[in-house]
Formats: C-alpha cells, structure tokens, sequence
C-alpha cells in the first residue's frame, strides 16, 4: 500500500461512520479508482488515514468498504469520474496500449480527459465574441476633471456634452444646432453641472419680451430682477432654448449683452461677470424657417458670430439607452428602434418635413412597456397629426 496524504488539515467531523477523529484524507495509489488530484499530481482509491499514516479502520479490526469511503467522499469529487477513472483503468484495451503495456491507469486516465475535452476552435469562438460586442450598445460617458480634483461623471451622456463643455471652459458661447429632441437643452443643463456654475433657462418665442431678460421697473421705482440679470452679474449659464424662434428685438438684447464687457439694465450698468456663458439652443442655422422648421426667425449675423456652433445630431446610443431604460424587454426595443430609424432615413432621403425623434423611439417603448399594442404606440407617437399624404410617402418601405 502507498498512500499519498490529500488534506493536510483532519476531517472536521471525523470520519461519518464510527465518529474517530483526526482522520486524513489519502490517495491509494496501489489501487485504481478516484480521480486523478491535480494537488497531489496522482491518482488512486481515496482512502482514510490516521496521523501516522495508516489506513483507517472503521471501528475495531475491520477494512474500510467501499460505501463506507464514499460516505465520505470530499464535496468536490466527481463520483462519475471515479467511475470513469476506474473504468477507464481497468478496461483491457487501455492497458493493451498504454505506454508500459501494464494497465497503467495515469495514462489511461490522460487519454480519457484528452477524449472528453471541448474541442474549441478559435476563430469560431472569436466570432461569437464579435458578434455579441456588435450588439452592445455603450452611450458616451463623460468624464470632468476639476481642477479642485473633483470629478463629474455623467454616465449617459451625449457624444457632444465634451465639445460643449470644453468651448464653454474655453471662454466660448455656444450655439448648439440640431433637429427636435437630440438632447440639446439636456447637453446644456449638464454642461452647466460639469462646469459646476449655476445653470438658467428659458424658452424663447416670438412672443418673449425683452423684459424677461433685462428685469424692469415697477411703478414705485423698484427693479424686478430677471435669471439673466443673476446670471450676468453672478455668473451662470444661461440657456436660450428655442433661440431661432425669438424675436429679432431680442435678439438684438442678447446679442449686446454678448458683445460687450458691461450692459445696461433697466436700473444701472452692470459689469459681466467673468463665469457668465450663453448657450443657445436651435433647430436652424439661425437661416430663417425651412421646411421642417416654419416660423424660425433669420437671426442676424453679428449675432451668431458671437458663437461656436456645434451640431448636434441623434446620438443613436444614448437613443437605445432611454429605450432600454423604459423597461421594455430588449428584443421590443431593437425592433422599435429598428423601425424609428428606417423612418427616420426614410424622412431624410425625401426630404419630408416631418421630425420623427429620439421622442418618437422613447415614447413608444414607454407605451409598449405599459401594454398598448404596436398599432395603437405608432398611432400615439409618430403618425398622430401627420397627413396621409406623407404617412404613405414614409410607410411605402412596408
Ligand atoms: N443624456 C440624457 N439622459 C437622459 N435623458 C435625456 C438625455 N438627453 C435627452 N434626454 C431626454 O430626451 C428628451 C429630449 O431631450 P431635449 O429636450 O434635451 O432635446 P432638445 O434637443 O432640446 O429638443 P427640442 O429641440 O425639442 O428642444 C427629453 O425627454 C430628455 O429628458
Ligand atoms: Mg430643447
């Protein structure tokens, strides 16, 4: 007999039949059976030993049975590759070509594993694994260091939230373009938290007076201040939402608040402050309405010099992201957005002047989420008002 000693701590519990303590578990290697012990580097019959290295004997005098072992078998062996171990070793035809021609069971039990492992092809588990990164979609996370060190993580952002960020620590103003929900006012708001400078918003229509922006004085003489006056004077940004629906008036106010250093407000000059930035948000060049965009105002061009432009377009990642965030299951959102986007090419190649947004794809994940049919969601979120003319020019494809 040659035992290899497995454990080197005894069995907790001792041995499961007859209780005795201080019991290790062994490695018979005379006898076939067991798994091979990747520890031990050798195989054979798991047997019990005592702390001087003799078998255990389960109770008085008698020889440790079989059942008896297994009882105590370690969680982790494989009693089914024990069986095959055993098998393996004492099948005539292994020992016949075995490399010692005596039944030698490690070589047995080597061309064992050998036949059952996996035969893995590379290239083929490469192309699984590109195949389920083509279908992750990642949105843009945006990280700003501080120069105070902190640091402003917006996890779904936009792909532009760094250029906007970055012109606007530049010292630019900037006026963000692009068709309706790309996320603009949103870029502008998180611009302003990563800058970590108090953020102001309004929307701007022909109707806005300039009073909304500069304050004015009551009838007693007092000045009601306006957010662009805290702004100014304080610091901030200060977002024009819907800048090319303004009236050019107005325009003209900004316009003058841009340029110079120091502006006058209804009740005093008042010096600019040096964190003070304008972003503008619009759906035109600031040309005049076109198709898609009718009552846009042309803003003048000593206005618009005042700003960096950058386009903002659908950010289709962050796009599947909002969906996802819905909580409709993954297959319904791919073939939501598949559809929003084959209209959404559909519009563009046709130059059709309706606007079928991130809001489109979004809303109807929602509406699906909450039950309503696939017909009903199409209804509510893309050809509700649209006529039939150009519902048929966008739905042909179908
Ligand atoms: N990064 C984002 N994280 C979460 N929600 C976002 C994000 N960007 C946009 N959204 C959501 O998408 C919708 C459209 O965004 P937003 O209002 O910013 O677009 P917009 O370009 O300003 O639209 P419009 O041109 O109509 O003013 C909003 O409901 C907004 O909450
Ligand atoms: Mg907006």
């Amino acid at each position: 007999m040659m035992f290899v000693k497995h454990s080197k701590r005894t069995l907790r519990s001792g041995c499961k039949k007859c209780g005795k303590k201080a019991l290790y578990w062994a490695h018979d290697t005379a006898q076939a059976g067991g798994n091979y012990c990747d520890e031990c580097k050798t195989s054979g019959k798991w047997v019990l030993i005592d702390n001087l290295g003799s078998l255990h004997k389960c109770g008085e005098d008698n020889p440790v049975d079989p059942g008896h072992v297994e009882d105590n078998l370690p969680k982790n062996t494989d009693e089914k590759g024990a069986d095959r171990m055993i098998e393996a070793a004492t099948n005539t035809e292994n020992q016949a070509q075995s490399p010692t021609g005596n039944g030698d069971a490690f070589a047995a039990f080597q061309s064992l594993i050998a036949s059952l492992a996996p035969k893995v092809d590379r290239g083929e588990v490469a192309a699984m694994i590109k195949h389920e990164l083509a279908n992750v979609v990642v949105p843009t996370r945006t990280v700003v260091e501080r120069v105070s060190g902190d640091r402003k993580i917006v996890a779904n952002s936009h792909e532009k939230l760094a250029d906007v960020t970055t012109d606007l620590l530049a010292g630019e103003h900037v006026l963000m373009v692009g068709p309706a929900g790309t996320g603009k006012s949103t870029i502008a708001e998180q611009a302003a938290e990563s800058l970590d400078i108090p953020y102001y918003s309004i929307s701007l229509s022909p109707m806005t007076p300039a009073s909304q922006i500069l304050g004015y004085m009551q009838a007693e003489g007092e000045y009601v201040r306006s957010l662009f006056r805290e702004a100014y004077e304080n610091g901030g940004v200060f977002h024009f939402d819907e800048f090319d629906n303004g009236h050019p008036s107005v325009l003209a106010v900004i316009n003058a608040a841009l340029a110079n250093g120091a502006m006058a407000f209804p009740d005093q000059m008042v010096k600019r402050h040096v964190d003070f930035r304008c972003v503008a948000s619009a759906n035109t060049y600031g040309q005049g309405p076109d198709r898609s965009y009718v009552g846009r105002q042309q803003i003048d061009a000593a206005t618009l010099d005042r700003f960096s432009v950058e386009n903002i377009g659908v950010d289709e990642a962050l796009e599947h992201s909002l969906c996802s965030a819905t909580g409709l299951g993954k297959d319904d959102v791919s073939q939501v957005l598949d559809y929003i986007r084959r209209l959404r090419k559909r519009a563009e190649e046709r130059a059709m002047t309706v606007v079928i947004s991130p809001r489109a794809s979004v809303g109807m994940c929602r509406l699906l989420a909450a039950g309503k049919t696939w017909d009903a969601a199409v209804e509510a979120r893309v050809h509700r008002g649209m006529g039939d003319k150009d519902w048929k020019k966008l739905c042909d494809i179908y």
